[in-house]
């Protein structure tokens, strides 16, 4: 706790992930501030992490070792963008995913800050390179994408700008440690950064297997949950060829190489993911899952109840 006293994090936009960063760092012990440009927004985040903060330690799920009251008192929202930034180390922008607007934002942010800041971006799926277009140094801009919700599911994905100094990258990964997450480093960027490409690979090939009326929709979601799911909560697929055969990674490439790179070899073209193909597999999962918000919520509340369960087996 020592390293957070007193220092400052700022957080830009006060939606589902900036609410979300601001208890990750609240609960390190730092100061947040939560700066929104709709008024009034930054202060209704608050009531809502307060909310989530009470509920959370009831049910004994509250990170770090202060209380839901002393986290709380190191959060404050502004209307004013100049005074959020005040006194703060670290920024992080959590706006909505619009190139030109996170580009103006950064652009705005260079102006109140201090040249040792580190400015960090949430985007998902924009590149660093994009995103910090129009900062003038862009040595101490990076992205820090998080998974949803960032509070159960700890990756961080740190992805440099071309220009990106090492210590920035360095400090973004020990903020991140410090406060709980597990941070991974890109050397650079990549479209799609390194989560979402393999979540990609995962999703086309399902949906080609659903779509050439291989496997069902219900069935292919359970040969993630019930099968890979189950080790890849808690190893990686380098570690899983290394541990299925005898003598590790070697004997596991001399035992399946080929049949690896045959079955790889008849993997189908880019799906459509629209048309017919589309509809027929919207239909098949809403009659497992009917898609009105009732329902929806329904399971996405089942989601993160289980993600909690899962993060405190994994702790
Ligand atoms: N939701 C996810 O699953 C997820 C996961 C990882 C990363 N991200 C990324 O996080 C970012 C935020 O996503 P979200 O789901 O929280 O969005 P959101 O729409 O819930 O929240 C965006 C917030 O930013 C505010 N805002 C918009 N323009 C602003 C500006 N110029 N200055 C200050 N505030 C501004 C809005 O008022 C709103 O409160 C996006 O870049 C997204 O790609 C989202
Ligand atoms: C650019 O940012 C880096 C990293 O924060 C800082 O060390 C350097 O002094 C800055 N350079 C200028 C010209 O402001």
């Amino acid at each position: 706790m020592s390293s957070s006293k007193g220092k400052i994090i700022t957080i830009v936009g006060s939606g589902l992930i900036g609410r979300s960063w601001a208890m990750v760092f609240l609960s390190g012990g730092y100061k947040v501030k939560i700066y929104d440009n709709q008024p009034g927004q930054a202060a209704k985040a608050i009531m809502e992490i307060r909310k989530q903060l009470e509920e959370l330690q009831q049910s004994h799920m509250l990170r770090g070792s202060l209380s839901a009251t002393e986290q709380l008192a190191l959060l404050s929202s502004h209307d004013d963008l100049a005074l959020a930034l005040e006194g703060a180390f670290f920024v992080q922008e959590s706006i909505f995913e619009d190139l030109e607007a996170k580009q103006s934002v950064f652009k705005a942010l260079e102006t109140h800050v201090g040249e040792g800041v580190v400015l960090s971006s949430s985007t998902s799926c924009l590149m660093p390179s994009n995103v910090f277009s129009r900062v003038q140094n862009r040595t101490r801009c990076i992205v820090s994408h998080p998974v949803n919700p960032p509070y159960y599911v700890r990756l961080v994905e740190l992805v440099p700008h071309p220009e990106t100094l090492p210590t920035v990258v360095d400090l973004a990964y020990s903020l991140m440690t410090e406060v709980g997450q597990a941070p991974v480093r890109l050397n650079k960027e990549i479209d799609g950064f390194a989560l979402n490409r393999v979540q990609y690979a995962i999703i086309a090939e399902s949906w080609r297997l659903v779509k050439d009326g291989i496997i069902s929709v219900k069935d292919i979601d359970l040969v993630m949950s019930e099968g890979l799911g189950m080790r890849y909560a808690f190893i990686g697929p380098m570690e899983t060829m290394h541990l299925n055969a005898p003598e590790g990674l070697e004997d596991y490439l001399q035992r399946y190489r080929q049949g690896i790179r045959r079955v790889l070899a008849t993997f189908g073209p880019i799906p459509e993911f629209a048309g017919e193909e589309a509809a027929a597999i919207n239909k098949e999962i809403g009659e497992l899952i009917p898609g009105d918000q009732e329902h929806l919520s329904a399971r996405r509340e089942r989601r993160d109840q289980l993600l909690m369960g899962l993060s405190k087996l994994k702790k």
